[in-house]
């Protein structure tokens, strides 16, 4: 079989190295890929927000099955465009993307359905939404409703901050369309929990939780970033809210998008805040999280090409998935100055011998070595019996690799061991 994944970063280099297990499996297309992944896939210079040249790519290479990886080409009909062709995949098509691709969407759904999330209004207006500032209760959250590169959330703790927060959204265009209209949100506290499912729109299989480490500088300070680093399981995911999340958060997610006409079929990510009064939704993302796919897959006994073809042709639920009873832990190496500017272009070093266990994200070819060439460079990943052989065993691969610049948060999994 000939697989074609779009996307680029080490999530889907997760993704490619778990599909590789399977034995079916002759050739892994890789659009685009990244410079360090060449031994697992052919990387393909081809972006993945390029739907025609993907298309083009995958009927000419009589590619067999697609698995649409990145939140941009699902929103943008990635999925649709291929099915269009005969080429069955892996995503959400278009209308069931908009969970992630629209927040107004989302938290109007939640509203519909009834499923727990923070209270909200929102606002297309931006003198209506400065009038609702003025009683608002603060701290508030402020949301551009589009897609803005993890980046259009705002945590406000005084009135004005969240008064030049709603203004550069909506009248500086500081996110172009994704931030003309706004989401203000209660702001809610508590432990947070990652949970990727697989979901065939009939049935919905939760994966092994995990926790994102999302600022840049340990202790949780400084700027937020895609993720610094992840562990799974989460301890904050007992199996008490895990009954309560499927109760009151999954099954009724996905019969809400069936419901409307939407049926999401793929990776549904669910970002959870456990609170007081139980688990919230924060937010929904329509693909596999990035570094979460990194501690979530390599615990994965089951093959995932087989669950993912299940999902697609919804036997979801006569398929099993099963996690191993481990612990994983990746810690991100980054480049010094992300997620601001940082320079590239610096030679990548990983021992042969533990290339397994690094996923990477932001690398290039340059006369024949790997060079940094993103913010995020890579991620080195350890299973182990618990999790604090997990984390310990990361950082022991992080002290074998190296590069100019690297950057990383030293804490990672600390907060979940002490949970
Ligand atoms: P997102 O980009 O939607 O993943 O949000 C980034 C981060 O902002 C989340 O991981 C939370 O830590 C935080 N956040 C989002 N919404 C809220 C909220 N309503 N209350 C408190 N924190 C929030
Ligand atoms: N790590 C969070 C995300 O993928 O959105």
């Amino acid at each position: 079989m000939k697989i074609l994944v779009v996307g680029g970063g080490g999530r889907e280099h997760a993704i490619i190295k778990k599909i590789k297990e399977n034995k079916n499996v002759t050739e892994i297309f890789a659009l685009p890929g990244n410079g360090g992944m060449t031994a697992d896939a052919t990387c393909v210079d081809i972006k993945a927000t390029d739907l025609d040249s993907i298309v083009k790519f995958a009927v000419d290479n009589a590619v067999d099955y697609a698995v649409v990886a990145p939140d941009d080409p699902l929103v943008l009909g990635c999925v649709d465009a291929l099915e269009e062709k005969g080429i069955p995949c892996f995503g959400p098509r278009a209308c069931a993307a908009i969970i992630e691709g629209s927040k107004a969407f989302s938290k109007k759904l939640m509203k519909k359905y009834g499923i727990p999330t923070a209270e909200f209004e929102v606002f297309s207006d931006l003198n209506e939404a400065l009038k609702y500032l003025e009683s608002a209760p603060i701290p508030t959250v402020i949301k551009a409703d589009g897609l803005a590169l993890g980046k259009g959330v705002i945590i406000c703790q005084t009135r004005e901050e969240a008064v030049s927060a709603v203004t550069e959204m909506m009248a500086d265009g500081k996110f172009g369309d994704s931030g003309k209209t706004v989401v203000i949100e209660e702001f809610l506290e508590g432990p947070e929990v990652s949970v990727l499912s697989f979901t065939d729109g009939k049935c919905v299989v939760p994966m092994i939780s995990s926790m994102d480490h999302k600022r840049a500088g340990d202790n949780d300070t400084g700027l937020n970033t895609g993720g610094m680093g992840t562990v799974a399981p989460n301890p904050y995911y007992t199996p008490e809210i895990a009954e309560r999340c499927m109760k009151e958060i999954f099954l009724p997610t996905i019969n809400a998008m069936t419901a409307e006409g939407r049926t999401f079929k793929g990776c549904l990510y669910f970002g959870l805040m456990i609170t007081e009064k139980g688990p919230k939704v924060i937010e929904y993302n329509c693909r596999f999280g990035d570094p979460e796919t990194q501690v979530v897959l390599p615990l994965l006994e089951s093959d995932l090409l087989t669950v993912m073809m299940a999902v697609t042709e919804e036997k979801l639920s006569e398929t099993e998935v099963k996690f191993a009873d481990k612990s994983a832990c990746c810690v991100i190496m980054a480049s010094e100055g992300y997620p601001l500017s940082y320079e590239k272009g610096f030679e990548i070093n990983i021992p042969e011998d533990i290339s397994d266990k690094v996923y990477v994200a932001g690398a290039a070819l340059k006369d024949g070595k790997v060079v940094t060439a993103g913010g995020r460079v890579l991620g080195a990943v350890e299973i182990a019996d618990n999790l604090k052989d997990a984390v310990d065993g990361a950082y022991a691969l992080v002290d074998k690799i190296s590069f100019e610049n690297a950057y990383w948060r030293h804490d990672i999994g600390q907060r979940a061991l002490k949970a």
